[in-house]
């Protein structure tokens, strides 16, 4: 099975706030994204990259979080549409950032809009949005929010302990059978940012739990460009992929991460291809990054 990973995508606000929206931490947000953003993150670049992913009838496409920027009900009603005119329901699994919970904002106004993103495909009970839990054959999906309300100028995230228990339980849940298990998350489980500021405060807690997993692959957004590293979990090391902003472009590039996970003979193999859009020559190129089998 072929996954798209693609990450922080910050769609343009296409109605511009009122002024009571902007009465909180939206207002140093709004004046950055007027100021900054709004040049940076381009949706000519998404549909560029889009059209590419789709080419792959069969795949599937994972949006790691920062869908907006200001957490406007606005902003996630045209979410909704621009993702809809691209994904429908079982193409596309996504998870908040921290600009999808910018402020306190209810559910019903927020992700409640891209909810056909987030819902399990089978019939693990699902009593909360998240984390939940996709199957595609024997690759299992889970979808974690990290995506809390931080003060101004911050931008950490927090897995609930609610989320933590419910993460245990499917994890045990799929612990007897050979599954392909990926995880998915806004912030990175490594350190990020000046004491930790920017990452997950309490990825240690997350850390524990996943000890006592066979985890394949972590997959995260959050830091706007490419990471790889590994974590130590039951003595294996894991590959943690970050994907870059992909609304952005960096060094004339666009660029988006592809798994490529396989099954044979009862044993796992992943191989991980970045793909990336040269603006100059308008073409594509496929690079490896890793490749590795699962014991
Ligand atoms: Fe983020």
């Amino acid at each position: 099975m072929i996954i798209s990973h693609i990450s922080d995508i910050h769609l343009p606000i296409m109605v511009q706030p009122s002024f009571s929206d902007l009465l909180n931490k939206r207002l140093f947000g709004f004046i950055n994204h007027s100021s900054n953003r709004k040049k940076i993150h381009d949706i000519e670049n998404l549909r560029i990259i889009f059209d590419d992913i789709l080419k792959n009838s069969d795949g599937h496409t994972i949006l790691t979080g920062d869908i907006v920027n200001l957490s406007l009900r606005s902003e996630f009603e045209s979410a909704s549409d621009f993702l809809g005119s691209y994904f429908p329901k079982e193409k596309l699994s996504i998870i908040p950032g921290n600009h999808d919970s910018y402020v306190k904002c209810n559910y019903e106004d927020s992700m409640y809009m891209l909810r056909r993103y987030t819902e399990n495909n089978h019939d693990h009970r699902q009593a909360s949005p998240f984390p939940y839990l996709k199957l595609f054959n024997n690759i299992a999906i889970i979808g974690i929010s990290t995506a809390v309300v931080s003060p101004p100028l911050m931008s950490w995230g927090r897995v609930s302990e609610t989320q933590l228990d419910t993460i245990t339980e499917i994890l045990h849940s799929l612990s007897k059978d050979n599954y392909f298990i990926i995880l998915l998350l806004h912030h990175p489980l490594h350190e990020f940012g000046f004491l930790n500021f920017k990452g997950l405060l309490n990825k240690n807690s997350l850390i524990k739990i996943l000890s006592g997993f066979n985890i394949n692959l972590i997959l995260h957004g959050h830091l706007h460009t490419e990471s790889q590293k590994k974590i130590s979990l039951k003595e294996v090391n894991v590959p943690c992929f970050g994907a870059p902003s992909t609304s952005r472009a960096n060094g004339g590039k666009l660029s988006f991460l592809k798994y490529d996970i396989d099954k044979v003979n009862d044993k796992w193999s992943l191989k991980v291809y970045r793909r990336s859009y040269i603006m100059q020559t308008k073409k594509f190129k496929t690079q490896i990054l890793m490749s590795r089998a699962y014991d």
